[in-house]
């Protein structure tokens, strides 16, 4: 019998044979890629850092969504922290109004250069992180990002590119990078929920940002109190914010804070967080909440 007459499959139990070897290939190559990851990757023992977990094991994710043209899958609902769960297209186009609205402010305040690093604060499953991939080619800058939910970290840590450092970070103001290591750091929604230490936050900011480099938050000021008092019968506002804010008209403290973890939220009279923010960078602006998608205002810091 030759090699070729001993492969071929000889009826019914060719085919299952066939079929099991297939099957075996494909396991193994799954496993060698997982194994290939892991070596890739600094491994960091899984934990949830926040208050409200309930349990520590490693997620289970559900089913990507693929989108015709994105390299990236977008993340199952439950891994979008609330922004577009339900329409994918809203959840790109939001993602990329920021991102836009990013390269805006880094063009105006600080120069589009070749090799910038960038960190998203708080950046969630990569909701704006994923837009700059093209800015990551053209300009060869690195990307990171830090959230301290751990299990949106690691579907990041799954699905996007190697290249791409993401990590699991503290509520404590603490980031690991070095000192003067970045050109800019973002975050989209992040001190909007740190109702302690935003302080220390903000010096952990500037020591890791390089000297001239850009700090871009958004944060919520009298325009989202008032919003938040105008529809104080949505359910979603009724549900989330306690009465004694949403009866309130206007804001009538310098900080106003409430809620716990992630359904925290802070608020800043605009005449304060100008001045007590710059005593850690220098406060460049403070623009009202864009046109489209946000109520929340943007500032801008230059380091020093
Ligand atoms: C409202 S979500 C916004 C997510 C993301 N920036 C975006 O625009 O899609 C706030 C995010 O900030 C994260 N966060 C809050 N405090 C943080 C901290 N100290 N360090 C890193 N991430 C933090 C939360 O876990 C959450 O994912």
């Amino acid at each position: 019998m030759t090699e070729n007459e001993m492969e071929k499959p000889a009826g019914l139990g060719g085919l299952i044979a066939k079929f099991v070897k297939e099957l075996v290939q494909r396991e193994f190559t799954q496993q060698l890629s997982e194994i290939k990851q892991d070596l890739l990757r600094a491994n960091y023992m899984y934990h949830w850092p926040m208050d409200d977990a309930k349990e520590s094991s490693a997620p289970i994710f559900e089913s990507n969504v693929e989108v015709e043209g994105e390299s990236i899958p977008l993340p199952p609902p439950i891994c979008r922290a609330g922004y577009s769960p339900d329409d994918d297209r809203h959840y790109l186009e939001w993602g990329k109004y920021d991102h836009d609205m990013i390269m805006t402010l880094i063009e105006r305040h600080h120069g589009i250069k070749e090799h910038m690093s960038i960190l998203d604060w708080g950046c969630s499953s990569g909701r704006v992180l994923r837009h700059f991939i093209k800015e990551q080619e053209q300009f060869h800058w690195k990307l990171s990002g830090t959230d301290i939910q751990a299990f949106l970290v690691e579907w990041m840590r799954r699905y996007f590119p190697n290249d791409i450092q993401v990590m699991t970070g503290s509520t404590f103001p603490h980031l690991p990078f070095k000192d003067s290591s970045l050109d800019v750091i973002y975050g989209i929604s992040v001190f909007t929920h740190t109702k302690y230490l935003w302080d220390f936050w903000l010096a952990e900011l500037s020591r890791v940002l390089k000297p001239g480099g850009l700090c871009i938050q958004t944060v919520q000021c009298e325009f989202a109190w008032d919003f938040y008092h105008t529809n104080k019968e949505l359910d979603w506002v009724k549900e989330n914010h306690p009465t004694s804010m949403l009866e309130q008209p206007e804001m009538d403290t310098d900080f106003f804070f409430y809620g716990d973890a992630v359904v925290s939220q802070t608020f800043y009279k605009e005449e304060v967080i100008k001045k007590y923010w710059n005593r850690y960078m220098t406060v460049l602006e403070l623009l009202p909440p864009p046109e489209k998608f946000s109520f929340q205002n943007w500032i801008v810091l230059k380091n020093s």
